[in-house]
């Protein structure tokens, strides 16, 4: 099926809750275009068997996956920053991967791939345990009422997806403006012996200068909401 077809997410599981709720927002038609022209280029279509991540990218390097990259452009800055390492994004809203798109075209990227699809399955069916040196997740989905935190994406079943997924001595980047989510996350991470808080006091770790704001932080940011981030390491 093509990204540009009727997609449905997970349609093959309907009863797991999902971390996102797809929003039809508008696409503009420079974002219409990416997805009909530059898909072949950058995307990696839908499926369920495992990725030959070498054979996708054409070389062998560092693999960095970003969850839920939004409209792409902090993930754009730090592929074109960083060309020795190849970029995987995981978005579902398609207005983003437009832009995105855009972006990679722009920059001439060449070590950025793309794909539609819930990142729990992407990490479940796709991708080799072991394959990954650094997973980031910037501004996770907050759900900040109490009866849809089930539906926050990082809980106790998705880090232990994330610690099989990642190779030993991988990294793993989380930043929120959500504090008790943000604590959270801090508690079950600090509490997995498979995890080693990078932050010398166990707790959240500054804001690396190399780690470009993205637009829902820069949203927060102008209405003075604090940025909680973490860096723990999977240690054997
Ligand atoms: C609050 S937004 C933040 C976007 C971007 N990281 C930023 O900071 O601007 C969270 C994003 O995660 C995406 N998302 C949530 N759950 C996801 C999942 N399971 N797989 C892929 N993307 C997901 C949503 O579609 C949304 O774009």
């Amino acid at each position: 099926m093509s990204i540009v077809d009727e997609w449905k997410v997970g349609a093959d599981s309907p009863l797991r809750i999902r971390s996102f709720v797809l929003r039809e927002s508008r696409m503009t038609r420079a974002q219409q275009r990416a997805l009909t022209e530059l898909w072949e280029r950058f995307g990696i279509e839908s499926g369920n068997t495992p990725l030959a991540i070498v054979e996708l990218f054409g070389r062998r390097a560092p693999l960095v996956v970003e969850i839920g990259f939004g409209d792409g452009e902090s993930l754009a800055v730090m592929a074109n920053a960083d060309p020795e390492v190849n970029y995987l994004g995981i978005e579902v809203h398609r207005p983003g991967i437009g832009h995105l798109l855009l972006r990679a075209e722009k920059l001439g990227l060449t070590h950025l791939r793309v794909m539609r699809a819930d990142a729990v399955e992407v990490l479940e069916r796709r991708l080799p345990d072991e394959s990954i040196d650094r997973i980031q997740i910037f501004f996770p989905d907050p759900w900040p009422k109490a009866r849809h935190h089930k539906r926050r994406l990082i809980q106790s079943s998705f880090v232990a997806l994330l610690a099989r997924k990642l190779k030993s001595a991988g990294q793993l980047h989380i930043a929120t403006d959500c504090e008790d989510y943000a604590r959270s996350i801090l508690d079950l991470l600090n509490a997995t012996p498979r995890w080693v808080n990078k932050a010398p006091d166990q707790g959240f770790t500054p804001h690396p200068a190399d780690r470009p704001l993205t637009k829902f932080e820069q949203r927060g940011r102008r209405l003075g909401h604090e940025v909680w981030e973490l860096l723990f390491m999977r240690c054997e």
